[in-house]
């Protein structure tokens, strides 16, 4: 009610209020290559479209008189209470679309006491986005490496930094077919963007230095590793001179592009997950009720059902249908996260009631952080939580377990 007051009282918001407009106005503030690869998807976009199209499938149905005055949006996840049942999506890249884009988002997430959940792809070291949240929880996502010396370095630093879980990506071991990035040449990971998780890492260090036949802590400028580097030029493009002058030595975008994730990662491997850690394990990615069943027989704590935001495989299930079917068949017992295609509190409202019991929100948070940095942030996820909380009150729901199944309907 304070943002819908302050907008009646003609009190002019930093970042629009309905998405259609966030959008457009995200778009001219971006470069093209950063609007390719944010705002794209896998393919000809049908992915995308069909996590749009699953929406206005569903209707929500407005109760009266239910005299649902006061309302409480908290939740409890993981063992933590949450103000809403809203947290960021990891999102890597982001500095794509301004500097030092991971601590302007987790400080307009923690400004709203928004959980946000780090990406492996970061742009800033973990380390220093966790201090910019101050208490608020903050979780973080891995994407399983071919080298698990790096899967270890990467969980006790999300231990370090206190996370709330530990959130692993499995829908992205390869990179999906992005043709606005591939037509524009214009991949962020090949220039060293995304990369600041890695590059901040000692084990990862390691491994480019082992792996370029330098010697191991600060390098010294001896023949040897000049050799090295010469040979390095001769093998990768990038001549010896971009070598030494750049800022992220290729070395380690030629690691980072061959290891950051592992294609042929199993259920196996997963389930040994346990033994290495205490976190509480999201799994992200999920889109069957097979696939779901596998991860809670393994032990995990919740899924994310999401197919990337459109972004992997190009005419792919809607997330939503997905959610239906897998709470459908699962049960009400399994924490089920959601994401892909949230746009507005409506949105939250009907992912809630078809099945999720918290949802992450991707794409509007990065244009509320290019059009006005982490206020930007902060005013899109006061926005969305605004309108879920009229929507409760206008369909009678008091709180969180209280938006249910038959708030909706499926449209014919
Ligand atoms: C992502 N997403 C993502 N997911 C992940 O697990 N690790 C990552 O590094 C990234 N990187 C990333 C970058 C960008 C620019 C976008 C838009 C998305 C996927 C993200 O976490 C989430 O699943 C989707 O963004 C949700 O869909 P919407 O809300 O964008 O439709």
């Amino acid at each position: 009610s304070t943002v819908y007051r302050a907008g009646t009282l003609g009190r002019r918001p930093a970042v629009p209020t309905d998405f259609a407009e966030l959008e457009r106005r995200a778009k001219r503030a971006s470069s093209a290559e950063a609007w390719a690869y944010v705002a794209g998807g896998a393919g000809e976009g049908r992915t995308m479209r069909h996590n749009r199209e699953a929406f206005d499938r569903w209707a929500i149905v407005p109760r009266m008189a239910t005299g649902a005055a006061g309302r409480d949006l908290s939740i409890e996840l993981l063992g933590t209470r949450l103000p809403s049942p809203l947290l960021l999506a990891p999102v890597g890249a982001g500095a794509l679309m301004g500097r030092d884009s991971d601590l302007a988002i987790a400080a307009g997430a923690a400004a709203t006491g928004t959980p946000y959940i780090f990406s492996n792809q970061g742009c800033n070291p973990m380390e220093e986005s966790a201090a910019a949240m101050g208490d608020t929880p903050r979780w973080f996502q891995l994407y399983w490496s071919k080298d698990e010396r790096l899967v270890d370095s990467l969980i006790a630093r999300a231990e370090r930094i206190g996370a709330g879980a530990l959130v692993v990506t499995l829908d992205t071991t390869v990179l999906g077919w992005r043709p606005q990035d591939l037509n524009l040449g214009s991949l962020p990971f090949a220039k060293g963007l995304g990369i600041a998780q890695y590059t901040s890492d000692p084990v990862f260090r390691e491994i480019v230095a082992e792996r370029a036949g330098l010697p191991r802590e600060r390098p010294k400028v001896t023949l040897g590793a000049i050799r090295a580097l010469l040979a390095m030029s001769r093998n990768h493009p990038g001549s010896f001179w971009d070598n030494l002058r750049s800022p992220i030595p290729r070395a380690s975008v030629e690691t980072f592009l061959d290891i950051y994730s592992n294609p042929s990662l199993t259920w196996e491997q997963l389930a040994g997950l346990k033994q290495r850690t205490n976190l509480p394990i999201v799994l992200k990615g999920i889109l069957t009720s097979d696939d779901a069943r596998r991860a809670l027989e393994i032990g995990v704590d919740a899924i994310v059902v999401s197919n990337h935001g459109g972004r992997q495989v190009d005419n792919a299930i809607a997330s939503l249908d997905a959610l239906a079917e897998i709470r459908a068949a699962l049960g009400p017992a399994p924490t089920l996260l959601f994401d892909s295609g949230i746009r507005s509190g409506a949105d939250v409202f009907t992912a809630l009631a078809v099945g999720a019991d918290a949802v992450l929100l991707g794409r509007p948070h990065l244009y509320g952080f290019v059009l006005a940095g982490a206020h930007g942030v902060a005013e899109v996820i006061s926005n969305v939580i605004a309108e879920l909380d009229l929507t409760m009150a206008l369909t009678g729901a008091r709180t969180i377990a209280e938006i249910t199944r038959d708030l909706v309907r499926e449209r014919r």
